[in-house]
């Protein structure tokens, strides 16, 4: 099975079900023209995050890793009525791009990019009481994932879902000498959520546009 299957499944995927609209179409293009590198979600993977989000009812929604906005449009466009999304991005350049790409889809009003260092925004959050969020999507750099999810705790509450992207890295998560920092940074992250009583979690291994990949779910389960 190759990845040229998995990629033409997923565009059949694209035309039978998810069908995106032109937001989010022409953020991909924007995104693309602006040099970005195309590491965005797939199609179907943000039809599954809008999802997840209208199911959770989610009103407060944080991600980490806002690129040129992709995932964040399919996130907002969850939200309800004077329901709010923050996202953190470390470059200026992304952020901009990504402002363009929700204000053409409608969504200015309801999502706040921070730029800075997600480590350093993070706690700006909860100083701020901003939180508890209803879904956290951590797709950042994947070497800071131990600390963003131990932050994403403190920022959630019962019930809140936390999804983490690129967990399995075409297989290479179960190689334990792996000197890959994002390797390293998935094991580190499966070591603190297994050690937490407050979080029920599993890894999803996923095949597609994007190659061998896969995400985390975890559910907070306690205060
Ligand atoms: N969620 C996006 C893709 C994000 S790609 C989507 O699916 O559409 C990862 C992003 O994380 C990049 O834009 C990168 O600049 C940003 N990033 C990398 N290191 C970061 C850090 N330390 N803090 C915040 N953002 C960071
Ligand atoms: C990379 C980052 C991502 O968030 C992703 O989904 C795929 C690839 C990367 O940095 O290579
Ligand atoms: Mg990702």
């Amino acid at each position: 099975m190759s990845k040229d299957r998995w990629a033409a499944v997923d565009r059949y995927i694209g035309e039978s079900l998810v069908r995106q609209g032109p937001a989010l179409e022409a953020a991909l293009k924007d995104s693309a023209a602006a040099g970005l590198p195309p590491i965005n979600v797939s199609p179907a993977q943000g039809k599954f995050l809008h999802i997840l989000a209208r199911s959770l009812g989610a009103r407060r929604i944080l991600e980490v890793g806002t690129l040129g906005g992709y995932s964040t449009i399919w996130l907002a466009s969850a939200l309800p009525r004077g329901g709010r999304l923050i996202s953190l991005e470390l470059e200026k350049r992304h952020a901009e791009i990504a402002a363009k790409n929700l204000a053409r889809a409608g969504l200015a009003d309801s999502v706040e990019i921070r730029v800075g260092k997600a480590i350093e925004s993070l706690p700006k959050l909860l100083a701020e009481k901003e939180g508890p969020f209803d879904l956290v999507f951590l797709d950042a750099d994947k070497k800071g994932n131990p600390d963003y999810f131990k932050w994403a705790l403190k920022l959630s509450r019962e019930g809140t879902v936390i999804i983490v992207d690129n967990v399995v890295r075409d297989g290479a998560v179960i190689d334990a000498s792996s000197k890959d920092e994002s390797i390293r940074g998935v094991r580190k992250l499966n070591r603190v959520i297994s050690s937490e009583d407050r979080v029920i979690a599993t890894t999803l291994q996923t095949v597609g546009v994007k190659g061998y990949d896969g995400f985390t779910i975890a559910l907070v389960s306690k205060e």
